[in-house]
């Protein structure tokens, strides 16, 4: 392909990455490639209670900010998360003491003082992150232990704050657990009839060669049939789930990372346009993905950009699929 042409040409949807500031200062080819192949960021870590709000009377935007004045320097739509998560809180919250009250105006005013902040500048928000296990069940975490209903709650919050805002419900693993996906369309359904805003669901879709087609596109099409916006919100295919030490990325795992790839990118094209918040990768290159750094697993090659930032059999394939 010539290299002037671009994925994000071809669609009608913000094409979104996860990035690191660190590394937008840093390397020149990573931030060469987010700012030509990409339409979208997402603050991969930076907006996170533990790092935008590092102490109770404390806010620290300066990373998240660098992001943000990236984003508008090169016309890429702001995609903000995550506000309400039980990952990555800060101490000082995890040590909170209060009653209810308390731990209302605590999570309040940090949702609506990082919501006010980026107002205007930031289109949608995860407001609550992977609030449900794989069973259904609301997940045991400091704010469900501390503040009932807190999932309507944030919502609530956040709106107030940026009435402008699109307001989404973020999630992993949805396929192949339809009570995980059941609790989520049922939170959709008691907003709706609760009159409490929300705008869209995220489907992290951190998948893999083994995820099944079937179960990935009933998910998708559930989440459709709410109306809500649709955002693919952390993508990668994972090919080596197992981390098998002495992987091969061969041939065939890159035929089956591919098919994955045309999979969701063809499933995403039947939401209606009016719906299609956008696709969002997470992380850049390989070696720049979550699962070799967090999961440690050095033989995973889930992206569509190489330890080079170029450009893999995935992303000519794609290129040709739409
Ligand atoms: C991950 C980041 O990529 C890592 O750098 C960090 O150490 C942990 O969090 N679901 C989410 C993301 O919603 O916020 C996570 O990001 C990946 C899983």
């Amino acid at each position: 392909i010539n290299p002037t042409q671009n994925l994000k040409n071809l669609v009608s949807y913000p094409l979104g990455v996860a990035v690191n500031p660190r590394l937008l200062h840093e390397n020149e080819s990573y931030r060469k490639i987010v700012a030509s192949e990409f339409t979208g960021l997402t603050a991969e870590n930076h907006m996170k209670m533990a790092l935008i709000h590092p102490e109770a009377n404390r806010f620290d935007f300066s990373q998240a900010d660098d992001i943000v004045s990236f984003a508008q320097a090169h016309q890429q739509r702001m995609h903000g998360h995550t506000l309400v998560w039980h990952n990555q809180t800060a101490t000082w919250m995890k040590e909170f003491q209060g009653d209810q009250k308390a731990w209302e105006d605590m999570l309040k005013n940090h949702i609506q003082t990082v919501v006010k902040h980026f107002k205007g500048k930031v289109k949608g928000w995860d407001v609550v992150n992977e609030a449900f296990l794989d069973d259904g069940s609301l997940r045991p975490n400091i704010w469900s232990d501390h503040i009932p209903d807190y999932l309507a709650k944030s919502f609530i919050w956040a709106h107030e704050a940026d009435p402008d805002a699109l307001l989404f419900y973020n999630d992993y693993g949805q396929d192949g657990k339809p009570k995980k996906m059941q609790a989520i369309l049922h939170v959709v359904e008691d907003f709706k009839r609760r009159q409490i805003p929300i705008h869209g669901l995220g489907l992290q879709m951190h998948i893999s060669i083994l995820s099944k087609n079937e179960q990935l596109k009933e998910v998708i099409q559930q989440a459709t049939a709410t109306g809500l916006q649709i955002h693919f919100s952390e993508l990668d295919v994972a090919v080596n789930p197992q981390n098998i030490s002495d992987y091969q990325y061969d041939e065939p795992s890159k035929k089956e990372q591919i098919q994955k790839y045309e999979l969701l990118f063809q499933a995403f094209e039947k939401v209606p346009m009016a719906q299609r918040y956008g696709i969002t990768f997470w992380n850049v290159g390989d070696q720049d993905s979550w699962l070799r750094g967090y999961f440690k697993r050095p033989k995973e090659y889930p992206l569509l950009f190489d330890e080079n930032y170029l450009r893999k059999p995935a992303y000519q394939a794609l290129f040709q699929t739409l």
